[in-house]
């Protein structure tokens, strides 16, 4: 069988999280060697690509900050030579309505979210254009499509949690930009697609903080999973999809159809 990245170089930012262990898992199960950045230590999430048979590399960088986003391309590169995809990975929660949201939160969030990934993605588009390939993969979410989860007429303080007014606009902004990115680029070889998570059970700290009847309303009947996230990505990661592009991929459980 051939495996989907078959000797691929991948980035996957925000690697030290839920998500990003599982698809740093799925990507070398599938042959790719890893370059993984966070802000955080990424040492148990190197050894597991390594004992998996894959190179990896972790890069302790913030990726809202531009400069550390050029030496993190530039590491990857001087360690295996190219970079075919990125994974725009990392990324920061943020609770509150229009009236709680400060303005340093605001551009916190925005910052983490959407610049991070816009920053990501023009340091490695060069390099793709050059060699006639690559594969961006952005994380959006089921927040920036349905409006967040406010129902304040049934529980005042649910209502607290479930606003993600920052959230929502900093990832739909994320899915807009892939569609811009694609088109851009899509006669060049480099197909940039999104995938929206609705709520994963990938991160203890979530599971608290998704309220049980916010669960209860998934069609599907459970949370989604970090493996069915990382597959899908594998997927959109993979040479098989090479027309598939300008595509934001819900992985939702049937929360919003559209
Ligand atoms: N878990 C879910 O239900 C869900 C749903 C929809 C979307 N998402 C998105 O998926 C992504 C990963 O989610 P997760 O559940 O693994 O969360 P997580 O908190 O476990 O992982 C996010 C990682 O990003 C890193 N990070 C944050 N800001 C960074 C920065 N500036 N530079 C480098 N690294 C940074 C964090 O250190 C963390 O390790 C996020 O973008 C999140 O918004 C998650």
């Amino acid at each position: 069988m051939t495996l989907r990245l078959h000797d691929r170089v991948a980035i996957v930012t925000g690697a030290a999280g839920g998500l990003g262990r599982a698809i740093a898992a799925r990507f070398a199960a599938e042959g790719a060697d890893l370059c993984l950045a966070d802000l955080l230590d990424l040492s148990e999430v190197v050894a597991a690509v390594q004992a998996a048979g894959r190179r990896a590399i972790g890069v302790q960088a913030d990726v809202s900050d531009s400069a550390a986003v050029a030496a993190m391309v530039e590491r990857a590169r001087a360690e295996f030579g190219r970079v075919d995809v990125l994974v725009n990975l990392a990324g920061v929660g943020s609770h509150g309505a229009s009236d709680d949201v400060t303005e340093d939160e605001w551009h916190r969030v925005l910052r983490c979210n959407l610049t991070s990934v816009f920053l990501c993605c023009q340091a490695v588009l060069p390099g793709m254009r050059e060699q006639g390939y690559g594969r961006i993969i952005n994380i959006g979410s089921l927040l920036a499509k349905n409006g967040g989860n406010p129902r304040p007429w049934l529980d005042a303080q649910e209502q607290k949690r479930a606003g993600n007014l920052a959230y929502g606009a900093s990832k739909a902004g994320v899915h807009a930009l892939t569609l811009y990115l694609a088109k851009e680029n899509a006669h060049l070889g480099i197909t940039v697609n999104a995938v929206a998570p609705g709520p994963i059970g990938s991160n203890p700290r979530l599971l608290n903080v998704f309220p049980d009847s916010l669960k209860a309303q998934i069609p599907v009947g459970r949370l989604g999973r970090a493996e069915e996230v990382a597959d899908a990505v594998a997927f959109l990661a993979g040479d098989q999809a090479g027309f598939v592009t300008g595509e934001v991929l819900d992985i939702n459980g049937g929360s919003w159809c559209d």
